[in-house]
């Protein structure tokens, strides 16, 4: 019988932690507070900046919500973000992507200070996950660890499979895998033998972008399984990537879509925000 990992207790979980923690650093008169940056009107982008400013509410942060038209100029973005970077009551800095097609993404993305970069995708903080330095982790790799950690998912030493070389999860996933001392095997759409590769797998981590595109045939028995994937089908029901009821059965653990990995990143960015602001009061 497998078993359900619980994407949204596991998450609050860790916002409750993370709304203790604050509580504490209230009676040293310190608040954190989450600058988010939101470029024009893409609902879905409406929806999650929504939903990160809910977050802050609940784990008593400050936040500031900066929305901005579609027709923004990069340099007027670019000047936004020196202003926070240089205002010392912001902690943590968010540029809600995708930004719209005339802005650089990576220019805006370097433009923001390392130690405000609490989404984990400045070349600095990426550069020291690599090196095994303090930095900021991207959130969704970070969840998915604290997901197997809390699962009492054993790490080390196990086969890994990452299906997914993004810079958002699939390589920051393989460093922090590896970092757990997993043996980690990074798998793409040019990979030969894809089933092959997957079933060798102990731990499989998807992140391909296709819905239902993992079923039984890539899967070891008792492996464990986690879904970074999420589609709204024409039938309005939300899915993976992975096709669940033909690969739960076989699984030892597996994340569901909605309520597995998807509620992970805000609480992760929640902890990102905390850990800055505690940095940066230096406590
Ligand atoms: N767009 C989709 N996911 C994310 C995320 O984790 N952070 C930011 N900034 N934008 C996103």
């Amino acid at each position: 019988m497998y078993e359900i990992i619980d994407g949204k207790r596991i998450s609050q979980e860790i916002k409750d932690e993370v709304k203790q923690e604050t509580a504490e650093l209230a009676g040293k008169g310190i608040k954190p507070c989450l600058a988010v940056i939101l470029v024009g009107n893409d609902p879905a982008s409406q929806v999650y900046v929504g939903n990160k400013k809910k977050a802050c509410e609940y784990c008593g942060f400050d936040s500031i919500s900066v929305e901005m038209p579609e027709e923004t100029s990069e340099a007027e973005l670019l000047e936004k973000i020196k202003e926070l970077n240089e205002d010392d009551s912001v902690n943590g800095i968010l540029v809600q992507l995708p930004l719209p097609k005339h802005i650089n993404e990576d220019l805006v993305i370097e433009s923001i200070n390392p130690a405000k970069d609490v989404d984990g995708f400045h070349p600095v903080s990426v550069g020291n996950l690599l090196i095994g330095r303090p930095g900021f982790l991207s959130c969704t790799p970070a969840g998915i660890i604290e997901l197997l950690k809390r699962s009492d998912v054993e790490i080390a030493g196990k086969e890994c499979v990452v299906i997914g070389r993004s810079n958002i999860v699939g390589k920051p996933m393989s460093v922090l895998m590896l970092r757990e001392n997993a043996t980690v095997t990074i798998c793409h759409s040019r990979t030969k033998d894809l089933k092959e590769v997957c079933k060798r797998a102990d731990i499989l981590i998807v992140a391909i972008g296709k819905p239902k595109m993992i079923t039984k045939e890539y899967v070891k028995d008792g492996a464990v399984v986690i879904d970074v994937g999420i589609h709204r089908m024409e039938d309005k029901k939300l899915c993976g990537d992975v096709d669940f009821d033909d690969v739960a059965p076989i699984c030892s653990k597996i994340t569901p879509v909605p309520g597995g990995v998807g509620p992970m990143t805000i609480a992760m960015l929640m902890k990102n925000c905390l850990l800055g602001t505690k940095r940066q009061n230096e406590v």
